[in-house]
């Protein structure tokens, strides 16, 4: 394992090993085992693309019959306005009802979650939590809980399992912390 890694004009440092990142999902897999066990049929969303290493090794240690599924908040320009615009593209499922578990990669200001919760709460589950492989508590800015995180970050910039820098990283299996901050 590298200690230090480069991505193009950035350096990098280990933060997490993958030893420590599979602690931390085997503590957040065991509560969701516990706490669903006697709940019918949960479904997990993984939002795309960062969610795809951590809801891997996640649902390998998921007990209780249960549903996966993809999204993916896509954002583009609105045409007649300087603001950007995101829609949530690929959900099939028909939530109404249902008991989620949201999968995410990393909650930084909460955001992108809180838009993401105001769209699946109007297809009227029956429950909503959030699953985050990491957390950045300094930085986060709302309110809703974020029930289930494998592990709480500074309010650094963090590449690796699943999460990027400019499109790179996301293959790494250890999680990394960008050197001078930003
Ligand atoms: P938020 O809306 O500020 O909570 O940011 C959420 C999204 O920004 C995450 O789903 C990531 O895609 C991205 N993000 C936030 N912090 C980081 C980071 O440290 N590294 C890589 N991506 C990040
Ligand atoms: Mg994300």
């Amino acid at each position: 394992m590298l200690n230090r890694i480069t991505l193009k004009d950035k350096t990098f440092e280990l933060y997490l090993p993958h030893d420590a990142i599979m602690k931390g999902i085997e503590s957040v897999a065991a509560r969701i085992n516990a706490d669903y066990a006697a709940v019918p049929t949960p479904v997990f969303l993984g939002v795309l693309n960062g969610c795809f290493m951590f809801m891997a090794e996640l649902m390998q240690r998921i007990v209780f019959d249960c549903e996966v599924s993809f999204v993916k908040l896509a954002s583009y320009e609105g045409t007649c306005s300087t603001g950007e615009i995101t829609d949530l593209i690929g959900l099939k499922e028909n939530l109404c009802g249902r008991h989620v578990i949201v999968v995410e990669d990393i909650v930084d200001t909460g955001q992108s979650m809180e838009h993401l919760m105001g769209i699946l709460k109007k297809h009227n589950p029956a429950s909503i939590e959030i699953a985050s492989m990491l957390f950045k508590p300094e930085s986060y800015t709302k309110e809703f809980e974020i029930k289930y995180s494998a592990s709480s970050v500074p309010d650094h910039f963090i590449v690796g399992f699943g999460l990027d820098y400019d499109g790179l990283g996301r293959n790494l299996r250890d999680i990394y912390v960008v050197k001078d901050g930003f």
